[in-house]
């Protein structure tokens, strides 16, 4: 997105905050989506993750309000919503829709600090929706930017993050672990995240944006972040380690085994949870030579880190499908590609690849003929910079 689009945007943002609410919003936030360059399903595993904030996310308009009254507009969505607090439900509810996100953390706003003032709300954003980039992630670590900004909370970036995890496990119900929250509220220009999610710590590690491209690829296969599938594979996860603690030995996280003990337990767990432990114990291998690699500029490295990272996670995680297959497959066969993998939770939506500087529109028109060819759909292929957290604009 150019400079002068993004201007666009934010006009359009403040022209139906007037239209709606019949006044310029007093202040305006901005949070980034990400994309996550190896690490995948490692989060709520104990794992590390190895995420960029892009250059692109969710930006709202917004005013506090005297009374309790509450109500949400998004650019990209046809529903809006006018509540009082008293009507606010105290779980997700699906007639919410993508307004569950906000709501949630108002929640989350409210029992931190007892306060429960209302809000005029006005959303818009660069990213695609539910497409891996973590859109409701940018969603929620926005609105409590905004939120600490005007109830003068204090909040750090990390408490923000924690805070806005917290509304999706325990607001909207999605099992998810804390890398995307994360990833939006930490950040930083010219880096990637080193997430260890078991702490959690974290460090920044430089990503060279003029050495590698970052292009993304949607295939537009729609992923609502599939809940049920999603929270499967947590439980699986979660079985995998118990067995291992019942049998081999009791370590805190299913991320903190190795293969030999995998092979361990290997007569004690079915094929299938073999497999899923399989792919968090090797994923784990990849995120030490990624660091390794990106810590070396050595990005034809970090390229195959990525290739492998894909076949794990299609092949024991399953959660890949033949669109991500087919289009990462066809930008691995471009020259100028290091490496490409889905991103984000998978079953649909994006994913990415690494490409030597210059070449990456070149790559995504090759890979867009033969995606068409294969599925008789025009995929989408933008390039992604490096971006910052969350700012107030
Ligand atoms: C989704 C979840 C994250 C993470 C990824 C998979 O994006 O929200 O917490 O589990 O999937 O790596």
């Amino acid at each position: 997105m150019t400079g002068t689009e993004r201007q666009q945007l934010l006009d359009a943002i403040r022209a139906r905050f007037l239209r709606e609410f019949g006044a310029a919003p007093a202040r305006m936030f901005f949070a980034p989506g990400r994309i996550n360059l190896v690490g995948a399903h490692l989060d709520y595993n104990g794992g590390d993750v190895l995420p960029m904030a892009v250059d692109r996310g969710v930006y709202v308009a917004a005013t506090m309000r005297d009374d309790d009254r509450i109500r949400l507009v998004s650019l990209d969505q046809k529903s809006a919503h006018d509540l009082t607090a008293g009507k606010v439900p105290p779980r997700g509810e699906p007639s919410y829709g993508w307004a569950n996100y906000p709501l949630g953390v108002w929640h989350g706003f409210r029992s931190r600090t007892g306060r429960a003032r209302g809000f005029d709300l006005v959303y818009g954003g660069d990213l695609p929706m539910a497409s891996g980039l973590s859109s409701s992630a940018a969603i929620e670590v926005v609105t409590a930017l905004a939120f600490d900004a005007f109830y003068k909370t204090g909040y750090d970036r990390q408490q923000l993050a924690l805070l806005a995890h917290r509304v999706e496990n325990g607001y909207v119900g999605l099992r998810c672990g804390i890398m995307d929250q994360f990833a939006s509220a930490l950040g930083k220009p010219g880096h990637v995240l080193w997430l260890h999610c078991a702490g959690p710590r974290y460090e920044h590690v430089p990503f060279d944006g003029s050495r590698c491209e970052v292009l993304v690829m949607d295939t537009k296969k729609p992923r609502s972040l599939s809940k049920t599938h999603f929270n499967d594979r947590v439980a699986q996860c979660a079985t995998a380690h118990e067995t291992l603690r019942n049998h081999v030995r009791d370590l805190p996280h299913l991320a903190d085994y190795d293969l030999a003990d995998l092979e361990a337990a290997s007569s004690a767990m079915d094929e299938v949870l073999f497999r899923r432990a399989r792919h968090v114990i090797t994923e784990m291998g990849r995120i030490q030579k990624g660091v390794v690699a990106l810590r070396a500029g050595d990005y034809a490295e970090l390229g195959r880190q990525l290739d492998a990272s894909h076949r794990s996670t299609a092949v024991d995680y399953e959660v890949s499908c033949r669109e991500l297959d087919v289009i990462t497959d066809a930008a691995r066969a471009q020259k100028g590609v290091f490496g490409a993998r889905l991103t984000g939770a998978g079953f649909g939506g994006c994913a990415i690849a690494l490409v030597e500087p210059g070449l990456g529109m070149r790559v995504a028109e090759q890979v867009g003929k033969v995606f068409a060819r294969e599925f008789g759909v025009n995929a989408g292929f933008d390039l992604l910079r490096v971006g910052t957290g969350p700012v107030e604009l």
